[in-house]
């Protein structure tokens, strides 16, 4: 008989993990309306189930005076210190979702600029958790994005300050590393603080494993997700039986054979649920 192998790293990571169980502990308990900066996660099914369930989404702050004062919870990404007392001055109470990795930027950000540290964020200057993150930096210190080695080679210092360095927690480990010898290079007195997250590496070093193992590899996720895309290359290199899906009903279950090795994986913003149904349906193969 064969077996099922699910990726302990599958689906959500923690802090997403945390974010949407704060939103539906909120959904529980809460008698004022509910809103999310931003959508929670990347996931339509998720975030129209929390709508069903009285959640409306804040994508711009302007709105808040046209709503009923509630509950404003942040999503993982996190907020810029602006934001988040915008919110508060408007009179609505904030449950900060923010995963506490990127809370920990926020505060080594905030404190290293107070102390009269330029700034550094290895990271994609437009996305939001790179975009919150500047906005912890004291006024008067300077913050520059880099996000390639090439930007890194044209960084020139225009002041006599230490330079502070963090990352964006998703930047690429080796990457940073590259960047930081670029500007280290340069002579300047510099602070590392390497806050990268492991989870998607994890995740994406689990996939290939279970995959080396597996006759059928399934990996669930939605088709416009960049890392269940990387995830299913990963998987389709170790194992040629390799499914990309959306939902349970995409897949063609009479393909897996009763001796069939079946592996599963799933990107960073898909629900327990879905892996679940379609580990059920494996096993019925099986
Ligand atoms: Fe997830 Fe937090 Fe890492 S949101 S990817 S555990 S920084």
């Amino acid at each position: 008989m064969g077996e099922l192998t699910i990726a302990k790293s599958a689906g959500f990571c923690f802090g997403v993990t945390r974010a949407v169980n704060m939103v539906y502990e909120a959904i529980e308990k809460e008698n004022v309306p509910i809103y999310t900066y931003g959508p929670i996660i990347h996931n339509d099914e998720v975030v129209k189930d929390m709508e069903k369930n009285g959640v409306t989404v804040i994508n711009d702050l302007d709105e808040l005076s046209s709503h009923e004062k509630g509950v404003m919870i942040i999503r993982s990404h996190g907020i810029s210190k602006a934001e988040y007392d915008r919110i508060k001055n408007c009179g609505f109470e904030v449950l900060n979702a923010t995963c506490p990795f990127v809370s920990k930027i926020h505060r080594y950000v905030e404190d290293y600029s107070s102390k009269g540290y330029d700034i550094i964020i290895v990271g994609s200057p437009k996305h939001p958790e790179v975009c919150g993150i500047k906005g912890w930096a004291d006024e008067k210190c300077h913050v520059t994005i880099i996000n390639s080695p090439e930007d890194a080679e044209n960084y020139m210092k225009n002041s006599t300050k230490k330079l502070c360095i963090v990352s964006q927690t998703t930047f690429n480990y080796n990457k940073f590393q590259d960047i930081v010898e670029i500007i280290a290079k340069k002579g300047y007195d510099i602070t590392v603080l390497n806050t990268i997250c492991n989870a998607t590496e994890v995740r994406q070093t689990e996939a290939r494993k279970v995959a080396q193992c597996s006759d059928v590899m399934i990996v669930i996720g939605d088709r416009h997700s960049s890392n269940t895309q990387k995830l299913f290359e990963i998987c389709k290199n170790e194992c040629k039986n390799t499914y990309y899906i959306q939902t349970s009903d995409e897949m063609d279950y009479t393909q897996i054979r009763s001796n069939n090795n079946v592996g599963i994986t799933a990107g960073a913003s898909t629900p327990n649920n879905i892996i679940e149904e379609v580990s059920k349906n494996v096993r019925n193969e099986l």
